[in-house]
């Protein structure tokens, strides 16, 4: 009995990725469909990096199109192709860099640095090549997060800078340029054009996902920010005290009104998982950052515990999903990377490239 393309894809329509919760076909994931008398074999192409996943989702549609009555061999080729997408409108993405994320909140010391890394190497270890952009002028961390205080970076033209590596991020600071301990005054301008210097004299190589960690809060300079910085989305982090909470909310209307879409929220410091016994305790209140979710019509992407283990952990430049990879921690850190690089999938492509500029010159 011959099997048809048409069961082939009823097939697939009835298989769910586990990533963006849709069928491959909806997706456009399936593709390159060829049926020789009883056997089948197809490339599914996922638009977000799943280096961990890549088997258990070839084996899931094997098993699937197995199902098909008459099927015979089964081959599944299943591969990652991620794509650029639209920024801020007037904006155009930045060259080397396929999709910005930027991670903000309204409030400091609410964790964004700590989540900004540890969300960079999560999507590094799926595979995505990721660079990190320390945006933090006023006070740099990724240096000592990423383990690469008193380094500085190459120059081979005296102009461009080359990022530094840290398991396997391309990484930029200010705090590679300048001395940590002696604080600098900045006017707002001036961190600015620091910022777009950082971002546009870094030669960032092939990078699917640059990660920005901003500077926090909700004033000129990160509105400004917010305007000049092609962005693909936003993730506003945020720990579950009220206070904390206005200002995440200020942050969310803030990208809002420069036209950055909201990724989703992570809420830090969630809950207190206690280093001695393991009992855990909501120190800071709880479901705040759900019911802001809930607010806003945006996605909860996740909560991580106040744990003693993250901050140690990042103080010592081997942030939780690089220091700790078997962790509880790493694998929400992961997961919650994998949802985000899925809703990135999701956007609009940036077809700017397609379209070439035009001259229009007088002869
Ligand atoms: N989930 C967590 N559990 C325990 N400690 C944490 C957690 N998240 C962050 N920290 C610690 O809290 C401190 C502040 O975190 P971090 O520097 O990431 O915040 P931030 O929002 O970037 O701050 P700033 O506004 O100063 O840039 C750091 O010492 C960090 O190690
Ligand atoms: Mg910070
Ligand atoms: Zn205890």
């Amino acid at each position: 009995m011959a099997v048809t393309i048409e069961a082939v894809q009823a097939a697939l329509k009835e298989l769910i990725d586990p990533n963006t919760r849709k069928d491959y076909l909806s997706t456009r994931s399936a593709r390159n469909i060829r049926v020789e008398g009883a056997d089948v074999a197809l490339d599914i192409e996922l638009g977000y990096p799943a280096k961990s996943q890549i088997d258990e989702i070839r084996r899931a549609v094997i098993a699937k199109l197995r199902t098909i009555p008459g099927i015979g061999n089964v081959s599944a080729n299943v591969t990652v192709k991620i794509l650029a997408h639209t920024v801020q409108r007037g904006l155009k993405p930045l060259p080397g860099v396929k999709n910005i994320i930027a991670v903000a909140s309204g409030k400091g010391g609410v964790g964004k640095s700590t989540t900004a890394v540890n969300l960079a190497l999560a999507l590094a270890q799926e595979g995505a090549t990721v660079g990190l952009l320390d945006a933090d002028i006023y006070g740099p961390s990724q240096p000592q997060m990423l383990g690469l205080v008193g380094q500085r970076p190459d120059s081979q033209d005296g102009v461009s800078m080359d990022p530094l590596m840290a398991h396997g991020l391309q990484a930029m600071s200010i705090g590679f340029m300048i001395d940590i301990d002696s604080p600098m005054v900045w006017r707002g301008p001036m961190v600015t054009q620091a910022l777009e210097q950082l971002l546009k004299q870094t030669n960032w190589q092939d990078v699917d996902y640059l990660v920005v960690d901003m500077p926090p809060g909700t004033g000129d300079t990160q509105l400004t920010l917010a305007q000049k910085v092609p962005v693909t989305g936003a993730i506003i982090v945020t720990t579950p005290q009220d206070i904390a909470l206005i200002d995440a909310r200020k942050g969310l209307k803030m990208f809002e009104k420069v036209g950055i879409p909201i990724i989703g929220v992570v809420e830090n410091m969630s809950i207190h998982v206690c280093s001695n016994c393991g009992h855990e305790e909501h120190i800071f209140g709880e479901g705040g950052g759900k019911e802001m979710c809930q607010d806003y019509d945006t996605e909860f992407l996740g909560a991580l515990p106040l744990e003693l283990s993250i901050r140690e952990l990042t103080d010592s430049g081997k942030p939780t999903v690089v220091g700790a990879p078997d962790s509880r921690a790493a694998d929400i850190y992961r997961t919650i990377a994998r949802r985000i690089a899925v809703k990135v999938a999701e956007r609009a492509r940036d077809m700017s490239a397609k379209f070439p500029n035009i001259v229009v010159q007088n002869t």
